[in-house]
């Protein structure tokens, strides 16, 4: 699991993939929408979600530094021309990214703060998401998944004070979703034998 250390928080972005002001990017493909992964880790879904959208731009928005490193290395290996990192805590970046249609949040496995007493460290507080809410298009999509089951249902209240959102399904915490993609940490509590809380919803 992450130590409390690795998770020191970042004012604002530390480094910008391309090089170069995150604005002027935008201000070249400003009719892209983007699809944005926070806290993506070794980037297996960023890297997929690029292949899959071209006519997107697809963004991480990273904490730690030693991980965005690695993932310039794989973008630049794999020569993606679609996708921007910050590293950044989420918290404070996503002012970045107000003047561009975001049609997709991925949070997957984002947040180290499952214990109770640990809430107010939270990424996924009623500000938070209801800034992401504010940040996305009509129709947009907001896709969470943990491996924490209580903890999925406190994000589910805290969706519910949020009008915009309705959940996708029925059962607002699901146990399986169609499009559940085997990142590295989904993979590793699998096979530790942890079930998988999803949790999807869109933008009325
Ligand atoms: C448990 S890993 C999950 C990685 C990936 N999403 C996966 O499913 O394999 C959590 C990731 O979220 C990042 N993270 C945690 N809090 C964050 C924040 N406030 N802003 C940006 N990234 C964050 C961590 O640095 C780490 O890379």
């Amino acid at each position: 699991m992450p130590q409390k250390n690795d998770f020191q928080e970042i004012e604002k972005p530390n480094v910008i993939y391309p090089a170069g002001l995150v604005h002027t990017f935008f201000h070249h493909e400003k009719s892209k929408p983007l699809i944005v992964e926070i806290g993506p880790g070794r980037g297996d879904l960023l890297f997929h979600l690029a292949n899959e959208h071209p006519e997107a731009i697809v963004v991480g928005i990273e904490l730690k530094s030693k991980r965005v490193d690695k993932m310039i290395a794989r973008i630049e290996k794999l020569e993606l021309t679609n996708v921007i990192l910050l590293q950044a805590d989420a918290k404070t970046a996503l002012d970045e990214l107000k003047d561009q249609p975001i049609k997709e949040w991925h949070i997957h496995f984002s947040d180290p703060w499952p214990k109770r007493r640990h809430a107010p460290r939270r990424l996924l507080s009623l500000p938070f998401l209801e800034n992401c809410s504010a940040l996305l298009q009509p129709k947009g999509k907001i896709s969470i998944t943990t491996d924490v089951e209580w903890y999925a249902h406190d994000v589910a209240k805290i969706i519910d004070r949020i009008p915009q959102l309705s959940s996708c399904s029925p059962e607002k915490v699901q146990t399986s979703s169609d499009d559940a993609f085997p990142t590295y940490f989904a993979e590793k509590w699998k096979k530790a034998g942890r079930n998988i809380y999803y949790l999807r919803y869109w933008k009325s």
